[in-house]
């Protein structure tokens, strides 16, 4: 099967004025047609600014310095503006981690709805409102036909964010970026807003890559498990084998920080992430990694296969 979306060794810096960083460093991955690809690492990993990346949508000082990003026959990095536009929004969506740009707080829910499907659809008014409500039925808004009608202050957070998926889903996209989507929402509410999203990915088909720092996160809801650190995949495999036969120490120190019900003190990976702007040599991992040898202070690690799809860049298996 061919990938709908490819992302090829992509290089995007930060020009700061204390020097040039490297926030995402020769990333590699792909998401199939209708999977749910899980995107795992701790804060600062790349995770998002690679994902705008892959919108045109890398924020001020941050250029992509090179690579490709495929989406089916076209490469978005070349696109023109025009038409990676299109593709955005219509074909590939995003929810967005910044609650900022996230609903508008001056327009009701029918207004922000109905707004992306007529920009991108030449429909009537009455069809844009049958549809939004249809899309409000589906990420089970109670009574839609009325919440409509509602700005969004009037909605909790759970509800917010229903209707951030639901925006979406408009379009039918192929793909969906969901960068943290339940990060800022209440343990009870996150599990459900999750259960919804595998609902839907099952439901309509659209492939979805879900963005988190927390590894449980994706336990039940990925096929694969893309781990970042410092700008870099350090490990890749599907899921089972992600928690079940983790290679790289980073995955296992995030598998055993991962909080357990009625689970005793909570393990903490020693050391915190290294700034982009002094990326120690060799694996950036090594200052921290309870298995560091002395080549892995020196020497970038290599990226090996361990299985069927299951890879880790770390030099234990060389
Ligand atoms: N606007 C920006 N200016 C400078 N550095 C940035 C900016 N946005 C992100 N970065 C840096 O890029 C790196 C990756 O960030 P990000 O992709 O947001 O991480 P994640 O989503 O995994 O938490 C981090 O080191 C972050 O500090
Ligand atoms: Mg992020």
């Amino acid at each position: 099967m061919e990938p709908l979306l490819r992302i090829e060794d992509l290089q995007v810096n930060f020009h700061t004025t204390q020097g040039v960083a490297q926030a995402v460093c020769g990333v590699n991955y792909h998401i199939d047609p209708g999977e749910v690809l899980g995107v795992v690492g701790e804060s600062g990993s790349g995770k998002s600014v690679t994902a705008l990346a892959v919108l045109g949508l890398v924020p001020h000082p941050g250029r992509i310095a090179g690579g490709r990003i495929r989406y089916r026959e076209r490469d978005l990095l070349n696109l023109p503006a025009k038409e990676l536009r299109k593709v955005r929004g219509d074909r590939i969506s995003m929810i967005f981690q910044e609650p900022m740009i996230s609903l508008n707080p001056a327009f009701t829910i029918e207004n922000q709805l109905t707004e992306a499907l007529r920009t991108h659809r030449s429909i009537s008014k009455q069809e844009a409102r049958n549809r939004a409500v249809e899309m409000l039925a589906m990420v089970d808004i109670p009574d839609p036909a009325k919440r409509i009608r509602d700005y969004p202050h009037h909605l909790s957070g759970g509800m917010r964010q229903r209707v951030m998926i639901a925006e979406a889903l408009l379009l039918d996209p192929d793909v969906l970026l969901a960068d943290e989507p339940t990060t800022a929402l209440d343990v009870t509410v996150q599990a459900s807003v999750l259960d919804l999203m595998r609902r839907l990915n099952e439901r309509i088909g659209t492939a979805i890559m879900l963005i988190t720092h927390n590894l449980g996160v994706v336990a039940e809801s990925a096929k694969r498990v893309v781990v970042m650190y410092c700008g870099r995949v350090v490990e890749q495999g599907a899921v089972g084998e992600i928690f079940g036969n983790a290679a790289h120490p980073y995955t296992r120190g995030l598998l055993k920080s991962i909080p357990r019900p009625g689970g005793s003190e909570l393990y903490e990976m020693k050391g915190i992430v290294p700034s982009i702007l002094e990326l120690p040599q060799g694996c950036p991992f090594h200052p921290r990694c309870p298995q560091a040898m002395p080549r892995c202070v020196r020497e970038q690690p290599p990226w090996r296969e361990l299985a069927a799809e299951h890879h880790a860049l770390c030099w234990l298996y060389e």
